[in-house]
């Protein structure tokens, strides 16, 4: 056999070899349809409280579709504060994510803990389920649909949105006070949120 024989046999069998392993890789991967959603999103499913408390059983049925909703719909991602590790779970779905958007000026996330100073325990159940439909707060703003995604929480049956809402109520309160949105920032000047808000989230927690 000729060197340049060899040579072509070799290249011949190495593409080979690649497709197959490449094929083999494809079948051995499972398909994402069959990765449940919640593994996923573990941390979520297992930040606390735990809703095994709840006595009423419709009550902790409804707080459970809820946790489900939160969990798989991404608040978290918005709505729990960050770390430099990641998310902070132990004030998770307490606020802190800036958004800046031309035309919907700077927001920052809100407490979605019970909490009633700074969190949803200042909110009627009617005016949080009128945030989660129309994005419209209590006075009388409208949130960007980009910062905060009412438009799809309003496609939900009412049911869904009650059930969110249930789950809200049964998280640990935490005291997180958030600044009023701006809506005269532009991201044309970059620093804009830092300077509302300042740097450091313009965020203070009082010690727990
Ligand atoms: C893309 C980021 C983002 C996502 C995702 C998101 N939010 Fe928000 N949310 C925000 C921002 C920003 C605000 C504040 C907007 C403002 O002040 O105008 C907000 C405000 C709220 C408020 C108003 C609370 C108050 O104190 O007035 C509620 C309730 C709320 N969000 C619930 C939810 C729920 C429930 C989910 C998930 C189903 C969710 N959000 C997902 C960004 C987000």
């Amino acid at each position: 056999m000729t060197i340049r024989r060899f040579l072509k046999r070799t290249a011949l069998t190495i593409v080979i070899l690649a497709v197959v392993g490449f094929i083999a890789f494809l079948y051995f991967i499972p398909p994402l349809t069959m990765v449940s959603v919640e593994s996923l999103v573990k941390p979520e499913a297992a930040a606390p409280p735990s809703l095994d408390d709840i006595k009423d059983p419709a009550e902790r049925a409804l707080a459970e579709r809820g946790r489900y909703l939160v969990t798989v719909t991404g608040c978290t991602g918005c709505h729990t504060p960050q770390g430099s590790a990641g998310p902070d779970w132990d004030d998770y779905l307490a606020g802190g994510g800036k958004f800046i958007e031309d035309g919907s000026g700077s927001a920052i996330s809100a407490n979605l803990t019970p909490d009633p100073e700074t969190g949803l325990g200042r909110l009627h159940d009617d005016e949080v389920l009128r945030v989660l439909r129309s994005g419209v707060f209590p006075d009388g703003h409208q949130a960007g649909a980009r910062q905060m995604p009412w438009p799809a929480f309003s496609k939900w049956t009412p049911e869904d949105r009650h059930a969110v809402l249930v789950y809200l109520r049964h998280l640990r309160p935490v005291w997180h006070r958030i600044p009023n949105p701006d809506p005269h920032a532009t991201v044309g000047d970059p620093q804009a949120i830092d300077a509302d808000y300042g740097a450091d989230y313009g965020v203070k927690k009082r010690d727990r």
